[in-house]
């Protein structure tokens, strides 16, 4: 084996998206994900039908990170995998299947929060694609379905959550705000379409009182809610006439918290590099508004590729591959975690 090449599986099945990727040290050698349609029409995710889907997806997915990697599995080196957070019988997919392979390869497995992975996705090396990345410390918005945090990113294996939500996480709130106005789930990418065209002053919503660098999302929820109830009891067509200007005015609010404490938590560390990730980090309005703080604030900023941006096996491959260089690896016997932090 050639010593300083550490080529890693990552395996993620947190959610509703079974995926798997190989690196060969931080380089991507292939990334291979299968969504799930089942959810569609449920407005969410139905915990239930995500594991049977996993069971499906898992065997197809990994041969298929193999053979685009063009390597066999005898040449890995090691096996991560999500140990949380998300959903159990979604994690136990992934973990149970990372465990028989480590065993039967007989080399290390890897265990990996499924929030670290989001962040350390700065560090992913797309192969003919110039290479960025954060220095330390940074500051990383992590934005995503579940949860929403600021963190400072101190080195590859050492974060500490400065700033979280106490209720909804930004994507939800935009999946809930979509699943208002009845449109699909994930209604996030729907929302951040329908803004581009849409009057951001249109309708004004309170933002929420939290101290600190703390969030919360629900109050910004129900008050969409109630306009819209209201609305909708005068004109039946209300949501499909304001359509736009509803989506860019929710979108804007939500921008507008998140860039407060973002730019709280830059003054207070004295931080300026800035990093955002999670699958709302995918949204254009908040990449645009990014990059007039940075320009405005003299910030560093980093936002990763749109495929690193939602949920993907090579940020699990690459947060894998800076536990391998620490000898950090999990026991046999490590459970999943619904609620891991960090
Ligand atoms: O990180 P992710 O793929 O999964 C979790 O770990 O949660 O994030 C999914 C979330 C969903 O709530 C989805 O609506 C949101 O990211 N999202 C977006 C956009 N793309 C995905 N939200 C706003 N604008 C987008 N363009
Ligand atoms: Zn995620």
């Amino acid at each position: 084996m050639n010593e300083g090449i550490v080529k890693i599986l990552g395996i993620e099945s947190s959610c509703d998206d079974t995926a798997a990727a190989v690196t060969r040290n931080q380089l991507l050698l292939s990334t291979v994900i299968a969504g799930q349609q089942v959810h569609k029409d449920y407005g969410g995710v139905v915990p239930e039908l995500a594991s049977r889907a996993h069971q499906q997806n898992i065997v197809p997915v990994v041969d298929a990170a193999l053979k685009k990697a063009g390597i066999k599995k005898e040449e890995l080196n090691a096996i991560a995998f999500t140990r949380g957070p998300g959903l159990m019988g979604s994690l136990l997919v992934g973990t149970s299947f990372a465990k028989a392979m480590s065993m039967a390869l007989n080399i290390p497995l890897i265990e990996i929060n499924h929030l670290q992975a989001h962040i350390l996705a700065h560090f992913i090396e797309s192969p003919g694609e110039p290479y960025r990345c954060p220095s330390f410390p940074f500051l990383c918005l992590t934005v995503s379905g579940g949860h929403t945090q600021i963190v400072m990113v101190k080195a590859y294996n050492d974060m500490e959550i400065i700033g979280q939500t106490h209720d909804d996480a930004a994507g939800e709130a935009f999946d809930k705000a979509a699943k208002i106005m009845g449109l699909p789930y994930p209604g996030g990418p729907l929302v951040d379409k329908f803004a581009k065209e849409g009057n951001p002053l249109a309708f004004k919503f309170p933002e929420p009182k939290i101290p600190g660098l703390d969030f919360s999302f629900s109050g910004l929820k129900t008050s969409f809610l109630y306009l819209i109830r209201d609305e909708v009891a005068k004109n039946e067509s209300f949501i499909a006439e304001r359509k736009l200007d509803l989506c860019a005015s929710f979108q804007k609010c939500v921008i507008d918290v998140l860039m407060h404490k973002l730019k709280m938590a830059t003054k207070s560390t004295g931080i300026k590099e800035i990093a955002i990730a999670g699958g709302v980090s995918a949204n254009s309005g908040l990449r645009a508004v990014l990059k007039d703080s940075a320009e405005e604030l003299g910030w560093n900023i980093y936002i990763p590729k749109m495929e690193y941006c939602t949920d993907n096996a090579a940020m699990i491959a690459i947060a894998g591959y800076f536990k391998y260089l620490n000898k950090d690896f999990a026991s046999i016997d490590a459970i999943p975690l619904a609620r891991y932090t960090f």
